[in-house]
């Protein structure tokens, strides 16, 4: 697969979390996203989390039990750094989405950045095994990628780019019926360098019963 674990523990392993391109001092748009749809003591989890600072957010505000998963040793261990024992009590998870299998269920799954990377149809549907295995009925998928008007790459990887309309068919595709489309942003990142980045955030609902 392209963009395995060797790439990501390379670019997290040469450059300060804060001079990554995707990199928010505060994820804004996913914390109000998760607030709408998480109550404290439901599990969350964030896919592909890299060394995001969404955790300690939602850790301050007394969310969790919380689950951070990457494929990245490297990215876990800088989050893991970063939050010293405040960071204990929540389940790290080294994995690769396409083929997790997971061992509970979520009220809420985040992932920012992560299903885009999946240009292989094969990885697509391991990743949605995957959410259709965590995804307690009822529980919430929050899932951004790059827009339809947004980069072509990120890190150097080939990225599929998704309008709201073209993520829910694609998904739908994957697990018929399952996912009900709640709500869908469009949301302009500012990379570290001041270059512009076309994101959409789309939340679907599991509406198995
Ligand atoms: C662009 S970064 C986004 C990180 C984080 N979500 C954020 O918003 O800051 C993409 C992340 O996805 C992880 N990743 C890429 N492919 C993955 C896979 N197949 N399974 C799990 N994580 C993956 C990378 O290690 C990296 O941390």
């Amino acid at each position: 697969m392209a963009g395995g674990q060797e790439h990501w523990d390379e670019i997290y392993g040469a450059r300060s979390e804060d001079a990554l391109t995707w990199f928010e001092a505060t994820p804004s748009l996913s914390l109000d996203l998760v607030r709408t749809h998480l109550r404290p003591g439901e599990p969350f989890i964030d896919i592909g989390a890299g060394a995001s600072r969404l955790a300690d957010a939602l850790l301050d505000e007394g969310f969790g039990p919380l689950a951070v998963l990457d494929l990245s040793a490297a990215a876990l261990a800088v989050s893991r750094q970063r939050l010293g024992p405040r960071g204990d009590g929540i389940d790290w998870i080294e994995a690769d989405i396409t083929t997790w299998e997971p061992d509970r269920d979520y009220a809420v799954w985040h992932d920012r950045a992560v299903f885009h990377f999946l240009t292989g149809a094969e990885d697509r549907a391991g990743y949605a095994r995957a959410l259709a295995a965590a995804l307690r009925p009822g529980g919430i998928a929050i899932i951004a990628t790059f827009a339809d008007d947004g980069p072509e790459k990120c890190s150097g990887l080939p990225v599929v780019r998704y309008a709201p309309e073209a993520l829910a068919q694609e998904l739908d595709r994957l697990l018929p019926g399952r996912l009900e489309m709640l709500d869908a942003r469009r949301h302009m990142h500012i990379t570290p360098k001041g270059n512009r980045q076309s994101f959409q955030y789309s939340v679907f609902r599991n509406a198995d019963p």
